[in-house]
């Protein structure tokens, strides 16, 4: 079993409970009013004229609803979905054989658009401007570029860095959404969703409670649904209380925020080893033994919305927040900023 909550590898049952409680329509979407809003008016102007909409860009943290959102235009379009990522994407020839194989009006979703390689991300351009591209045969002189025209299609791209998507990717959106952490409340309703799709009973004192510890994350709060569902299968009455899922989070080490444990080794480490900061992000990302990029892209959204952690022109700092949190009394000399200087998300 995996009980590592922020970690991207699931098993296979896993993504089955996952696939089984994912939203189809932008009906069921849960919060984010204004982005459903927004896509909405988008989606049935588009249909009205009987056209396809304009390219749609989805950014924020892990787990927020990007891929349920891609899925969920092209449904609401009615429209064929054709599945890809940027890393796959290696050759531009294998780009254009994804785009020349589109039928007219569907959904070509690219997630991780932002590691998509440099001319793949150039035919890009053409495809999405003009609806053609230039596939080159052949090698030096001899090399001729045939056009080719591709069906009018909508790409929805997906992205936790929207800052390293380069300037003239990002013009090519007609609409970008930024997806936000979700409040308590939110997720909430999202879990009483989930816990009826699942026959799952649930206490709204327990389903709050779950609430409060998701990092505002709607993956989170599934994910530790299904925990707590386990342990009060196996050592409950099989009901979702609030006694269940006290027990069950302090068995999986969700603290009283929702911060599990590479989140609370990131905070730890910056407090321990360099007194609170500032600190670079790879020394830290050294210090706790994981990637850079699981430590920006996974841990530090919401260490930062929580108000634990800054980022600063000088590196990462704890807060007075983070020094409390962790039990411990922050440095007199003012060098623990205050969060509410930094705290903002600039993902
Ligand atoms: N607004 C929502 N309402 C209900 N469920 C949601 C919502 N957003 C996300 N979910 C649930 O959370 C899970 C994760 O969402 P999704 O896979 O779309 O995230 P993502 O943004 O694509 O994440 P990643 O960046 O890791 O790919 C989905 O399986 C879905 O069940
Ligand atoms: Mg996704």
């Amino acid at each position: 079993m995996n009980d590592d909550l922020v970690s991207a590898e699931v098993d296979e049952t896993e993504l089955d409970a996952e696939a089984s409680v994912r939203p189809r329509r932008l009906a069921d979407f849960i919060a984010q009013h204004r982005v459903r809003d927004q896509l909405d008016l988008l989606l049935k102007g588009a249909m009205k004229r009987g056209s396809p909409p304009d390219h749609i860009l989805l950014s924020g943290p892990p787990g927020l609803g990007k891929t349920t959102l891609a899925n969920i235009v092209a449904a609401e379009l009615g429209a064929g979905i054709r599945t890809t990522s940027g890393p796959v994407i290696e050759r531009s020839g294998d780009l254009a054989a994804i785009l020349t194989g589109l039928a007219e009006g569907d959904v070509l979703f690219i997630d991780e658009i932002h590691r998509i390689a440099k001319p793949a991300e150039e035919l890009l351009y053409s495809a999405m401007e003009d609806f053609r591209v230039d596939v080159v045969v052949g090698k030096g002189p001899g090399a001729t570029a045939i056009p080719l025209d591709v069906e009018p299609f909508t790409l929805v791209g997906a992205t936790t860095r929207a800052g390293l998507l380069s300037g003239p990717m990002r013009d090519r959106f007609g609409f970008v959404a930024h997806l936000d952490f979700y409040s308590p409340d939110d997720l909430d309703s999202l879990l009483h969703r989930s816990a009826r799709i699942l026959g799952v009973p649930i206490t709204p004192e327990g389903a709050r409670e779950i609430a409060g510890r998701s990092r505002g994350t709607p993956r989170i709060a599934n994910r530790l649904l299904r925990r707590v569902r386990d342990y009060a299968e196996v050592r409950g009455d099989g009901v979702v209380t609030h006694a269940a899922a006290l027990a069950a989070l302090k068995v999986y080490d969700v603290d009283a925020l929702g911060l599990d444990r590479l989140d609370r080794a990131v905070l730890r480490a910056l407090i321990d080893s360099f007194r609170g900061g500032p600190v670079g992000l790879s020394t830290l990302a050294v210090a706790v033994g994981e990637q850079s990029d699981t430590v920006e892209e996974v841990c530090e959204p919401f260490l930062v919305r929580a108000g634990l952690l800054a980022r600063t022109p000088r590196g990462r700092v704890a807060t007075e927040q983070g020094w409390l949190h962790l039990g411990r009394t922050p440095p007199s000399d003012g060098r623990a900023v205050q969060a509410d200087l930094f705290a903002r998300d600039d993902t």
